[in-house]
């Protein structure tokens, strides 16, 4: 089975919830494909405050905080590819999907070893204007996936950096109204779908074949 897990980054329940889990209701189109949702509304994540208490004592959880962020690391890694979703605040993502992406530092074994090459990501923003920022939140949420060595998924012409949607600042009623969006949005979850699909399976037969797949972070 291949697991995409959808992150909805927005603070309440609303559009960009709506929207990744549209993402995912495409994903699952694609045989053999299940999703998991994790909506990041409601939960308790502080920021990272950069004490390296993960890095030096060895942990794949921050040791830190005693927050809600503990239940949400073994989603991450467990996935086989993700959609994270952010409504555009002041032309990025959300503090709250911010936080949450900084919290992800304790996995950074998973990338030193590579274990994190073989994973794929897609990308949502839903502002509530057009062209409100909704490029600029995508290529923020790509960076993250490059930072972790995770592998950002195109949705080819129309969707190039991922999905854009504009909610007019109408919740989801904004964002359904929004087909050309909400048609991006579907592409994004079958494309990351497929993709990861893709890769697990080329994985297997590469790893039953004894080529390396998983190359070491350079630098190390
Ligand atoms: C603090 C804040 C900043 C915002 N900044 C932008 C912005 O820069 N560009 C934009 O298009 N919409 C902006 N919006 C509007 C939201 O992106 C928009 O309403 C979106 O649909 C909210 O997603 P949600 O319905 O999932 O919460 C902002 C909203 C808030 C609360």
């Amino acid at each position: 089975m291949v697991t995409i897990l959808g992150i909805s980054g927005s603070p309440r329940k609303s559009a960009t919830e709506y929207c990744v889990k549209e993402a995912l209701k495409a994903a699952e189109e694609i045989k053999g494909v299940s999703t998991e949702f994790i909506a990041l509304r409601g939960k308790r994540i502080n920021g990272c405050i950069h004490c390296d208490r993960c890095l030096r004592e060895e942990k794949l959880y921050c040791p830190a905080h005693d927050d809600d962020m503990k239940e949400l690391y073994d989603y991450f890694v467990k996935a086989d590819g993700y959609i994270i979703g952010s409504p555009v605040y002041q032309m990025v993502m959300s503090s709250q999907l911010q936080a949450f992406l900084n919290r992800l530092r304790p996995l950074w074994p998973y990338i030193k070893d590579g274990y994190l090459f073989s994973k794929v990501g897609g990308a949502i923003a839903v502002g509530g204007t057009r062209h409100g920022g909704e490029e600029t939140t995508l290529l923020a949420i790509n960076n993250f996936y490059n930072c972790f060595g995770i592998i950002p998924v195109s949705g080819g012409p129309w969707a190039y950096n991922g999905a854009a949607v504009w909610s007019q600042d109408r919740r989801e009623e904004g964002a359904r109204e929004d087909l050309v969006g909400m048609e991006t949005v579907r592409v994004i979850g079958r494309r990351v779908a497929q993709v990861a699909t893709w890769i697990k399976y080329g994985k297997e037969r590469a790893d039953a074949e004894g080529i390396p797949v998983n190359i070491r972070s350079v630098g190390d």
